[in-house]
This record gives C-alpha cells, sequence and structure tokens, in this order.
C-alpha cells in the first residue's frame, strides 16, 4: 500500500507523520508519497523525507496514488468530494462537533478514521493525539502566560529585593491541566487547581500544587474517565469557589471540558472584573466557548486591564515536537490497518479500529457521533 502525508491549509504549520515515521513505514513494506512543502511550516524539508525513503510528488499526485492519506485536520470542506470514493483517511477531524463536516465525508464515501475519537484504553495511549497535543497546549500556555505577566513567575531574591512568586490557577486537571501545573511549578509559581473529578487529587498534589475541592460534585467513576455533567447547585458553589480563587490569582489557565459539549464556564465576567490589572486568562477552551465568559476564540482581548488568550492552536505554534507526537500517535495507528508485505487490512475485529472509524461506505458509522448528531 501507499500512504501519503497531505500539506495542512494554511495557518496550521504541523505534519502528520516525521521523516523517522516514513522509516518506520518502510520497515513494514509500506511506501510513503509527500506533499512537497508539507513538512516547511514544522521545519523539516522534503530532502528529510526523502532521505528517509519518501518520494516527494504535487497534491494531486498524492491524493491520486496513495491508498490512505494522513492529515493532522483533514483537507478543506471543498477538498473532500476529491479525495475519491472509497479513499482511506486518517486525521483529527474532531466528529463530535463538527457534524456538516461528518456528513459530507459521508456523502463523498470516504472511509474517515479520527483519531481524537479513539477509545481511552490503555492499548490507545500510544495513539491519543487528544493527550499528546493537549500536553504541548498545558505547557505551551503557561509559557505563554509567563511572557505577557508583568512580573516573575519564580520568587526572586536580589538585592534589588524580595519579589513574591505569581499565583497560577489551573482548572480542569486532565491532560493539559496536568502539564499546565507542572510547567508553572517547574517555573517557580504557587499554583492551584481544580477539577471536578476528585481522582486527581493525588496527581495534582504529587505535582507540588494545591488541590482546590468544591464538596458533593457527581461521581464520575463509570464515565470511562471523562468528567460528567454536574447539578446546577453544584455548578453555583463552583462558580463561587472559582471567582475566589480567581480573584487572587495572576494567571488562570482554563482546560476544563467535557468532551462533545460546549465548555462549561468557570470564570464570569464578575471573576474578571474582580481580577487584578495585568493578571492573564489562558482559555485552552476557546474553541468550544471557551471557560471564560469573554473569551473570544483565536483573539486576544483586554477586559478592565486583565489580559483574555483565546488562541485554539497552541499544538501549531510548536509544530515540529507537536508533529513529532502526533506522528508517533499517527504510526502506531497506522501499524493496526497495516497488514503482511505492507498490504493494507482495515481490521473489523479491531475495536481501536472500530472504535475510530467515523464514516466508511457513505454511512456515519461512530456510535457517539451518531447519537450526538441526532440529538
Ligand atoms: P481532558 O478531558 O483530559 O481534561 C479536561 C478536564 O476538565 C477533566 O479532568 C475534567 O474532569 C475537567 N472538567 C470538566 N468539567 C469541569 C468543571 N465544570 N470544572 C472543573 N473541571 C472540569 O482534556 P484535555 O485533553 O486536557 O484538554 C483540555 C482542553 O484543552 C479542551 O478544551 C481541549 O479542547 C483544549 N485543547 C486546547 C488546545 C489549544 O491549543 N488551545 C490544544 C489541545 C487541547
Amino acid at each position: 500500500m501507499k500512504i501519503g502525508i497531505l500539506k495542512e491549509s494554511a495557518g496550521e504549520n504541523r505534519v502528520a507523520m516525521l521523516p523517522d515515521s516514513v522509516k518506520s513505514l518502510a520497515a513494514l513494506k509500506v511506501s510513503v508519497l509527500v506533499e512537497k512543502g508539507a513538512g516547511a511550516a514544522a521545519s523539516v524539508p522534503d530532502t528529510l523525507y526523502e532521505e528517509a525513503g519518501a518520494a516527494v510528488a504535487s497534491r494531486a499526485d498524492v491524493i491520486k496514488q496513495a491508498d490512505l492519506l494522513t492529515m493532522v485536520n483533514g483537507p478543506s470542506e471543498s477538498e473532500i468530494g476529491k479525495l475519491g470514493k472509497g479513499k482511506v483517511l486518517v486525521a483529527g477531524v474532531n466528529p463530535l462537533t463538527n457534524h456538516d463536516l461528518v456528513k459530507k465525508y459521508a456523502e463523498a464515501g470516504i472511509t474517515l478514521f479520527s483519531l481524537d475519537v479513539i477509545p481511552r484504553t490503555t492499548r490507545a495511549q500510544a495513539m491519543d493525539i487528544l493527550s499528546s497535543q493537549a500536553t504541548v497546549a498545558g505547557y505551551k500556555a503557561v509559557l505563554d502566560a509567563a511572557g505577557r505577566l508583568p512580573g516573575f513567575l519564580p520568587m526572586f531574591m536580589s538585592a534589588a529585593g524580595t519579589i513574591k512568586p505569581s499565583k497560577v490557577l489551573v482548572l480542569g486537571a486532565g491532560v493539559a491541566g496536568l502539564q499546565a501545573i507542572a510547567t508553572a511549578r517547574k517555573l517557580g509559581a504557587v499554583v492551584e487547581a481544580f477539577d471536578v473529578r476528585s481522582a486527581v487529587k493525588e496527581e495534582v498534589q504529587s505535582l507540588g500544587a494545591k488541590f482546590v475541592e468544591v464538596e458533593g460534585a457527581v461521581d464520575d467513576a463509570s464515565a470511562g474517565g471523562y468528567a460528567v455533567e454536574q447539578s446546577e447547585d453544584f455548578q453555583k458553589r463552583q462558580k463561587q469557589m472559582v471567582h475566589e480563587h480567581c480573584v487572587k490569582a495572576d494567571v488562570v489557565i482554563c482546560t476544563a471540558q467535557i468532551p462533545g459539549r460546549k465548555a462549561p464556564v468557570l470564570v464570569t465576567k464578575e471573576s474578571v472584573e474582580a481580577m487584578g490589572p495585568g493578571s492573564v486568562v489562558i482559555d485552552l477552551a476557546a474553541s468550544t466557548g471557551g471557560n471564560c465568559e469573554l473569551t473570544k476564540n483565536g483573539e486576544v482581548v483586554v477586559v478592565h486591564g486583565v489580559t483574555i488568550v483565546g488562541e485554539s492552536n497552541y499544538p501549531s505554534t510548536m509544530p515540529r515536537d507537536a508533529s513529532q507526537m502526533f506522528g508517533k500517535n499517527m504510526l502506531n495507528f497506522l501499524k493496526l490497518v497495516i497488514g503482511e508485505e505492507g498490504a493494507m487490512n482495515l481490521n473489523w475485529e479491531d475495536e481501536l479500529v472500530t472504535g475510530t472509524l467515523v464514516t466508511h461506505e457513505g454511512e456515519v458509522k461512530h456510535d457517539r457521533v451518531k447519537e450526538i448528531m441526532n440529538k
């Protein structure tokens, strides 16, 4: 089989696989075609792909000749129909919210595997693009906040006096949140974190942060590692508690989410107004509405002296290493669909293959996507 790596649309600097993955695919007897310039924005020239054994070709040729195409975000809507019926695409298209896009893939007869819906099981960890990219985002969010703060993150003692460390509040302690906590701690900040899942308390504490608790959360033990929706009363008390901690924070990193839903609003307009001037809110949940009421997706706004950052693609700002991680996830998934002598083998017995399949033979196949689309 031939696997293609396509260049992403403008504004996305990552690439689906780096040359080291090409080498691994060659060892599995799979040949790789790379679109000219696909890795350029991630500082990976075509020559490195060629040295790894790939052939570099035009976009049209890669689409025509490859049996399976790989991308970070998938092609533009207008290009979906041009991929050709029966073509296999592996990417991360966010099918839980991009319903029109999913319909287009089904109508075009594309076999679409979206790595962002892979079941969160132990075996799938090595293929989980949400986790690897959220790790990048959690790290970069703290660096971005540090760059925008009018002060230091760590305590500073010098002949010019002592400066107190900054206070960082992390809302949501999943993958991005835990990475943000670890990064902020490494940079010397005093860190607090809050999550509705009490199971993360120990992890938060082991990273050196204080876990802020609200009593009476709905137990999420049966939700497969995801958060569940909380009662109205809980949300009210949670808002009050978050407000009290926001007011004292220099930096708030927002990462709370329930997959497939609008992001919960945790930082209200009133909280922002009560924060100190110069404080920074980094809202990683910007693309799903934001955890902060005043977040504008894709924009940086300053309200009452508080900078609110709605950057929704931090991984693209660290494209080489983000692509390295994405590419490893991609390669590990591809190994599930590569059979003997490098032939394509879509193994429908494998729950990770079926759990990632979104559209096939003109139909939407993914249960959770179907359920949400039919609501
Ligand atoms: P995750 O699912 O691992 O973690 C989310 C956490 O939020 C969970 O621990 C959950 O219990 C918690 N949570 C849910 N509702 C809450 C509430 N009401 N109050 C407090 N905590 C609550 O998600 P992950 O992978 O860490 O991603 C976090 C966010 O970052 C998502 O919105 C994701 O889309 C976004 N993201 C943003 C990027 C960017 O560049 N801006 C890049 C990657 C991810």
